[in-house]
């Protein structure tokens, strides 16, 4: 299973999410590849945020090791599922879509915890520590769950 996480930045909320996911099917011992990507190039080659990291730190998952990298049309192809954090993120991947197979890879994060109540992972970027507190719980619901999915029937 090859599983990308797509924000906005992959500063803050796709690197949380891969990490975690990474620790986990590490610790497990699953067949899972797992990267991140952001829907922009604003601060590719740059580590995650520092916030994000220290967050992630004190939860016991490192992240000092990703480096930010825009999407590219191959990870479309590449990837199984690429799970976004936002509408906006959703919006920018399905737009560089070319194929109905690929949109349908297109999956907003938080459906798999709340299906359809349109939940989004608040961009932290711009708030205090709680921000980054509350995404890291959420993706770490999130990541379980994909976990438990696969483990029940092998998919996503
Ligand atoms: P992320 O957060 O999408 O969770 O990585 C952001 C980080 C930086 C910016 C936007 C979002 N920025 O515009 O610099």
């Amino acid at each position: 299973m090859k599983v990308l996480m797509v924000c906005l930045g992959n500063i803050c909320r796709s690197p949380l999410a891969d990490g975690l996911l990474r620790r986990k099917v590490e610790e497990q011992n699953l067949p899972f590849i797992v990267d991140s990507a952001g829907t922009s190039g604003f601060h590719e080659g740059e580590k995650a945020d520092a916030r994000m990291i220290e967050t992630a730190k004190n939860f016991g998952t490192d992240l000092s090791f990703l480096r930010s990298r825009p999407i590219t049309k191959s990870d479309l192809d590449e990837f199984d599922v690429i799970y976004v954090m936002d509408r906006n993120n959703y919006r920018d991947v399905i737009g560089i879509c070319s194929t109905d197979e690929q949109r349908e890879k297109v999956i907003p994060i938080l459906d798999l915890v709340y299906p359809e109540e349109n939940r989004i992972v608040p961009d932290p970027y711009y708030g205090g520590t709680q921000g980054f507190i509350d995404v890291y719980e959420m993706l770490d619901e999130a990541t379980d769950k994909i976990i438990s999915n696969f483990k029940m029937n092998g998919k996503r």
